[in-house]
């Protein structure tokens, strides 16, 4: 990728899919090319990125956490106004571009879509908690739900997320492409199926009209 002066033009960019679509692997390697670039860039992810979002996102993922499905979807939007005042607006404010794992079209997906929670109300709490701040590229790591679960089928324990039926990420999948398909200005779909090294053309493709 060529060096440029991006810097003086921040980016907001999230990475978003299912479970076992290669988020990890994959924002590790945008970073490096960002870097490479000359960007200046914050890695951090969602829920969590502070001292108490990740307090959040250890009760979010707890399988003996008791939780309603609105006590989810506030504490994944206050895990999210902490990281934005901490963290991604002061980045941003530096000239540093950041680079979220998921973010608030993770919670249209789960929530939303997953939980079955009305849209309007997520939309009120994004205006809310983010004014106007949206991702400027959100890169979706699109695989089936079939495919995804076997993947982290070998690790550790499942978390409260990963407990779920495969109708429930099948919503999520349904759902996150549907985002997808009404927003393709930010939006860029990333088939996950394929062998890293193609998945990994196709993210910087998505990138490189940013740089
Ligand atoms: P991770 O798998 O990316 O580490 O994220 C942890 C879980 O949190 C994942 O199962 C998706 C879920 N999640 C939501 O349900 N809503 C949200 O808004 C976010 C950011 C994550």
């Amino acid at each position: 990728m060529p060096m440029n002066n991006s810097s003086q033009c921040p980016r907001f960019l999230t990475l978003e899919g299912g479970e076992g679509a290669g988020k990890s692997t994959n924002i590790d390697f945008l970073r490096r090319q960002l870097v490479a670039a000359g960007v200046e860039v914050v890695v951090t992810r969602e829920p969590g990125g502070t001292t108490l979002g990740e307090q959040l996102r250890a009760l979010l993922l707890d399988t003996g956490s008791q939780l309603c499905d609105d006590t989810e979807l506030l504490m994944m939007f206050a895990a999210r106004a902490q990281h934005l005042e901490e963290v991604i607006r002061p980045a941003l404010a530096r000239g540093c571009w950041v680079l979220c794992d998921r973010f608030t079209e993770a919670t249209y997906a789960y929530q939303g879509d997953g939980r079955g929670i009305n849209l309007e109300r997520i939309a009120q709490l994004e205006t809310w908690v983010q004014g106007e701040l949206r991702p400027d590229r959100v890169l979706l790591l699109d695989l089936p739900v079939a495919v995804g679960m076997e993947r982290i089928g070998g690790r550790g324990g499942p978390d409260r997320f990963e407990r779920e039926a495969q109708a429930f990420f099948q919503r999520v999948r349904d759902g996150y492409l549907r985002q997808a398909e009404a927003d393709p200005e930010r939006f860029r779909v990333i088939d996950a199926t394929v062998s890293l090294a193609r998945v990994q053309q196709q993210l910087n493709a998505a990138v490189a009209d940013l740089l």
